[in-house]
Order: C-alpha cells, then structure tokens, then sequence
C-alpha cells in the first residue's frame, strides 16, 4: 500500500476503523471473529488501526491489545479519549468530558486495556464545549512529554477551534466524517488540514454502508445500531437515498470496481493527506476494501461521482439534533 503521513507518523493509504468490533452496526461481532479481522487487517497489509476508549466501552481497545500486542512494532495505532463510558447506579454511560484529569485517567486507562506503553496518536474524540480547547490539548500535551502518546489530534471539530487548538500543540491529524454523502469536511477543515501539514482522517468511509449498497429495512435495525437514529437512514430520507444509492452503483459498476471500493478510492483521489478508516466485522469486506488503494478513477469518473451523490442529491441530515450538539464540525 501507499504511504501518506499523519504528521510525524507515515502509514499505508488505508487504514481500519475498530469501532465496528465492538459496536456500531448490528450485532457485536464474537471476540474471535473479530480476532480473525485484526489479523487479517495485518496480514493484509494494514498498519494503522483506529480505536477509542468509547468504543464497547474499553472492548475494542482490549481486544486489540490481546491480538495485536506481538506484533505491536508493526503499526501505528491511534485512540482517543474525552469521550469515555463511566459507571452510574443504572449502569454505564457515554459521558463527554475533556477536563484534564479525566483526559489523563483515559488515556491511563486506554495504554493498560491496549497493552503497550505509548499510543502513537491520541486523538480529543469530541470537543467538550465546557472546557477551553485550549485547556484540553494542554492536558494532551502533557501525555506528550511524559511519553505516554507521541502525535495529537482532534475529532470533529471546526477550523477556529483547530486553529486554537493548533496554537498549543501541533495537530497531526482530524479525524471527521468524509464521505460522498458527507462534504463538511470540504467547506473549511480540508485545506486547513493541508496548511497546517496535519492528515484529515476520514471515518464512516463508505457511508455506514449506504455506499457499499447496503440495503436493509430501516425498522429492522437492532435497538443499539448506530444508524437507526441518523435521519437520512429513516422514512422517506432512506426511500429517496436509495435512488441515489442506484445510480452511484452503476458508476460503480461501469468502473470496473465495488460501490465500497469506489467510495474509498474517490477519497483517496480527493488529496494525498486523507486517510480512510472503514469499519467491518467481515474479512471478505476488509480484504474488498484495502484493495481500493489500487484503484485508479479518471477525472471523468470523479465529475460524474461528485454531480450523483453530493449534499444536494441526499435527503437527511447525518445526524439527530442531539448528536450534532456534540459535535463542532461546520454544519452543512
Ligand atoms: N471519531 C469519531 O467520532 C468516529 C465516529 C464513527 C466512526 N469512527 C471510526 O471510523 C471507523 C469507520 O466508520 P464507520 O464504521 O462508522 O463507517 P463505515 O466504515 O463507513 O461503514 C461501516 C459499515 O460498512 C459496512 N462495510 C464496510 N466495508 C464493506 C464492504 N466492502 N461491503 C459491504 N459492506 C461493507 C460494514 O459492514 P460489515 O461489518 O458487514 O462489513 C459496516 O456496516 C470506525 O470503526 C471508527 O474507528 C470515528
């Protein structure tokens, strides 16, 4: 595979998002199964893996620490912190807290369930609106001098708060929704991103599966499925989605290529300092899309891609109206 870089870190053009491991879409893969995607990730030429302490609450980063742990000097691994689950009488609970203290409780926490002494990117996986970014990224940091994380980055965010956020600490990386069906990204943090030398990380690549050409009934969705709360997945969003979904698929088609795979590639194809992250709990699916990095698209193919699926052409929002107060990232 190619290489880009995320700042001081050079990784191959894919890389594996982990969430899906242990959480996301569908039902929670068994350990084993998800032993068997870790590994083919690795076999398969990935070197960069994505988690966070979100994600199963801990689950994904133990997981990865037990598969992962011997061949720890083969790939760059990225978590994330200030977002985490903590414990309450009713059970644990998504809490978004970027005070220091619980930033450096995290990222403790995260090295121990990981089984390594250093985490090569640490990302703020959402900006906590209560505490000065400044404030954050000085806690961030300090992980840094200590040793403890060796690049910074940030989740979600907008250009003035990565300027902010920027004056502090380098930022080696975003890491934000980038899709065909996603453009935030586009209206600002893209090219900051290239002024600053920091890689955009693009996760929920392939659209949570809209553009590998999933279908499914919306109704039928597990209760905890990520999707079943995301607007352009319900009603007659997803009827009208599905149209798009069509014609996107016959480009696919006429490219000699997947849906999945052209959805990687025209990232890969937008600027070198993107890096995709998909999520699969399916070896096949992996092995589908890390082949995109081979995939060369005509300027042709890229026009006629950006004129099907773009923000005009999909009905919905991304998010709910709760989901898109925690995040930061300017609005479409
Ligand atoms: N920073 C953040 O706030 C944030 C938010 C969301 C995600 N992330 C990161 O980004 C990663 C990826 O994002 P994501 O999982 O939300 O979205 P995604 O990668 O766009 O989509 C994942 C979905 O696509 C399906 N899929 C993947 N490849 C496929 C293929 N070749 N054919 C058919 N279906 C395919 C997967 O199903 P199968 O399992 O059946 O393959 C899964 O349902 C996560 O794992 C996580 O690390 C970060």
């Amino acid at each position: 595979m190619s290489l880009r870089k995320i700042g001081p870190l050079q990784v191959g053009a894919i890389g594996l998002g982990c969430m899906n491991l242990s959480q996301g879409y569908g039902a929670r893969p068994s350990d084993e199964q998800g032993e068997r995607v870790l590994l083919a990730a690795l076999d398969g030429g990935v070197d960069f893996f994505d988690t966070a302490a979100l994600y199963g609450f801990g689950h994904s980063e133990e997981l990865i620490g037990r598969v992962l742990k011997a061949h720890r000097s083969r790939f760059t691994l990225a978590s994330k912190g200030g977002m985490a689950g903590v414990s309450f009488p009713d059970g644990v609970k998504r809490v978004i807290d970027g005070s220091a203290q619980a930033i450096r409780r995290n990222c403790e926490d995260s090295l121990r369930r990981l089984q390594t002494d250093v985490i090569d990117l640490y990302y703020l996986h959402r900006w906590d609106k209560r505490v000065p970014i400044e404030d954050s990224v000085g806690a961030m940091a300090d992980l840094v001098s200590a040793g403890k994380v060796r690049a910074l980055g940030l989740s979600e965010v907008s250009c003035a708060t990565l300027r902010r956020a920027q004056a502090v600490h380098p930022i080696a990386a975003v890491q934000s929704e980038y899709s065909l069906w996603t453009r935030n990204a586009e209206i600002g943090v893209l090219d900051l991103c290239r002024e600053l030398g920091a890689a955009y990380v693009a996760f929920s690549p392939v659209a949570r599966g809209f553009l590998c050409a999933e279908q499914f009934d919306p109704q039928a969705l597990l209760p905890n499925d990520l999707r079943r709360s995301m607007p352009r997945f319900q009603g007659e969003a997803y009827v009208a989605n599905l149209k798009v979904q069509a014609a996107y698929t016959r480009i696919a088609r006429a490219a000699g290529c997947t849906p999945a795979q052209l959805a990687l590639a025209w990232l890969l194809h937008k600027a070198p300092h993107i890096v995709p992250i998909p999520g699969t709990t399916s070896v096949p699916h992996l092995r589908e899309d890390l082949a995109a990095a081979d995939i060369r698209l005509s300027a042709e193919v890229m026009a006629q891609l950006e004129a099907t699926v773009n923000t005009g052409s999909i009905t919905g929002q991304r998010y709910s109206p709760q989901a898109s107060g925690e995040v930061d990232t300017e609005a479409l």
